[in-house]
């Protein structure tokens, strides 16, 4: 399990929201009624960690709290309980690690132990800020497993061939594609899909037939009233 430790706050930098992020919270905030704007405090600390280059420095906590007028410790509650929110300063290319059964089951202690070899003990960031890595609980891609989240995106059965790959691509300045890295469509089995195979599913024509919802009321009848609803 991933340690919550706040970063030693003496080295942290003073933070305010830029216009682009005021932007975009005030967005967030439009979606709840005024005395809940609370409720805005997860995407609003999100954009936070985002502007802050991947973390939450303890200016950046208390500037969401002074946002949305909430208590300073309401806020860390909620900082410090998604291992979403890095509480440490992370690398340019985070890496979180799912160890949860599943992906443990296929693989993902031999991914561990790479990141470990190749980017350093857990939670600290590599020489030149390039990479940091954690393990996080299961992310909901178990189907899929084993599994990284690099920054905002999944990378699916790995092998620690191809995350050795992923992690030179990334060093060379190159993104590499997010989804599976086994020959598979999405989550179907490996190799080719073996229930829902017609393609007629998936070409729009099933939809173009469905006309009517069974218990719609029925049309009015031209010039007349429409049909009182049955009770
Ligand atoms: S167990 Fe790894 S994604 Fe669910």
């Amino acid at each position: 399990m991933s340690h919550r430790r706040f970063h030693d706050p003496e080295h942290h930098k003073p933070f305010s929201f830029t216009s682009a992020t005021e932007e975009q919270i005030a967005w967030w905030e439009r979606k709840y009624p005024t005395e809940r704007k609370w409720s805005a405090v997860i995407p609003a600390l999100w954009l936070a960690q985002k502007q802050n280059g991947g973390w939450l420095s303890e200016p950046a906590l208390r500037a969401v709290a002074d946002r949305l007028v909430m208590n300073y410790i309401r806020v860390y509650e909620i900082a410090t309980f998604y291992t979403m929110f890095n509480l440490e300063p992370v690398g340019k290319y985070h890496l979180q690690v799912c160890g949860t059964t599943p992906c443990m089951l296929r693989g993902a202690e031999k991914l561990k132990d790479f990141c470990e070899r190749k980017i350093g003990p857990k939670g600290h960031v590599s020489g030149g800020g390039t990479f940091s890595w954690v393990e996080v609980e299961c992310l909901g891609a178990c189907v899929n497993a084993p599994m990284i989240q690099i920054n905002d995106y999944f990378y699916e059965d790995l092998s620690v061939e191809a995350l050795e790959q992923l992690i030179e691509d990334f060093a060379a300045g190159k993104e590499p594609k997010p989804g599976t890295y086994v020959k598979r469509q999405t989550s179907a089995p490996e190799g080719r899909p073996t229930s829902l195979t017609d393609e007629s599913l998936y070409d729009g024509s099933k939809a173009q037939a469905l006309t009517s919802i069974p218990n719609a009321p029925k049309p009015a009848p031209e010039g007349g009233p429409a049909p009182a609803a049955k009770a």
